[in-house]
């Protein structure tokens, strides 16, 4: 019997003796009780097909690491968003971290250089500036869509400034035409901690169009999901290689799978003589540059992304139902005891959740 047909009695199985996890048991449900059904804010937007796959890339794979799942997981997701390189890791935090590590390398940024944030935002995204040896600049927010204020971030520049980096509340663009007017006024770059907008869009772009690198989270509440994930992205092959070196242990050589088998490997260095001021052969693939982190997914994470990937611009569209739809009802209830920040003229904002500002002396 072929491992489908076992994962199929399997499921056949669940459902006759009504055993079903508990995403799938909340989606089917129908009715409502309030007095005994919880209501979660969010959580994973799971068929059978997650659990499916998982359960497939657990029982074939050949090593339970990141594998072929992840880097088919990885070209999707590229291909998807318009990037020309994207790796996963293991949360959205470790994305942040990476992409951090990797950036300043890469860009030759400096202890103490300084990189502007919101103070309104998860600590994740400061934590890997301080990690990092950069110093996180606070700037502070407006009321409108609570992103930072931009004529402040635009006077909190100094000659120490590398980088702003923007992480959009509850998914909600902040202006991304006046954000690049000011990185391209001061030769800054713009990076974009993803995590909450992923399908969010600007003039009809992608937001990450507007970063050199960006990342993502695939925690259960963000707009797709693997349990723990992440990735981090760029158009920059070299920034992303970079990238991975810091997320596989510091390792220099990127040569994984069948790329390991073909003479020196696919990055030409292994098993050869390439070490400058050194006689003998050394093999690449233990040579280590940078100082790293492990912070690998699973291979059925990658499996669990390559089918949430097929459910995005669902996903997307009911995210933007449900916001309207919990607005009026907040609006018809509490009328103007509370503010709730909508979209700017140019957002197509792929909702994280719905923000709400309660209004003083109300
Ligand atoms: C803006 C932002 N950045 C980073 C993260 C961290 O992602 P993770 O929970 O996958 O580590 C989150 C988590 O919700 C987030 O909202």
């Amino acid at each position: 019997m072929s491992i489908d047909n076992y994962i199929n009695e399997l499921f056949d199985r669940m459902h006759a003796d009504g055993v079903l996890p508990p995403y799938l048991y909340n989606a089917k449900k129908k009715t409502f009780d309030p007095e005994r059904d919880w209501m979660y804010y969010s959580g994973p937007v799971w068929t059978e097909d997650e659990p499916r796959a998982a359960v497939k890339a657990f029982l074939t794979g050949k090593w339970l690491v990141a594998g072929e799942h992840c880097a088919k997981f990885e070209r999707e997701f590229s291909k998807m968003f318009g990037f020309e390189s994207s790796l996963m890791v293991n949360s959205g935090s470790s994305a942040n971290l990476i992409m951090i590590s990797a950036l300043k390398k890469h860009l030759d940024w400096g202890d103490g250089d300084e990189v502007i944030v919101s103070p309104v935002g998860f600590p994740t995204t400061i934590a890997p500036l301080v990690q990092n040896n950069l110093t996180p600049v606070f700037t502070d927010i407006v009321f409108e869509d609570l992103n930072f204020d931009l004529e402040k971030v635009e006077a909190a520049i100094t000659e120490k400034t590398k980088a702003i980096f923007i992480s959009p509340v509850l998914g909600n663009p902040p202006d991304f035409d006046k954000l690049k007017e000011i990185s391209e006024k001061y030769d800054i770059e713009l990076v974009l901690d993803g995590c909450d907008s992923l399908g969010s869009k600007w003039k009809g772009k992608e937001l990450s169009e507007y970063a050199i690198a960006t990342s993502c989270s695939f925690y259960p509440a963000h707009h797709i999901t693997t349990g723990e994930g992440g990735m981090v992205s760029s158009n920059d092959k070299d920034l992303i290689s970079l990238a991975r070196s810091f997320a596989w242990w510091g390792r220099d050589c990127y040569c994984v799978g069948s790329a390991n088998l073909s003479k020196k490997g696919a990055c030409g260095n292994r098993f050869d003589k390439w070490l400058d001021g050194y006689e003998g052969k050394i093999d690449h693939k233990y040579y280590f540059s940078n100082m790293g982190y492990n912070v690998k997914p699973l291979d059925l994470q990658g499996a669990l992304g390559l089918e949430q990937l097929k459910k995005i611009e669902d996903i997307h569209v009911k995210r933007r139902e449900n916001k309207e739809k919990a607005e009026s009802i907040f609006k018809e209830v509490l009328g103007d005891m509370v503010h709730i920040p909508g979209e700017l003229d140019h957002a197509e904002t792929s909702w994280f959740g719905v923000p709400i500002v309660c209004n003083k002396n109300k």
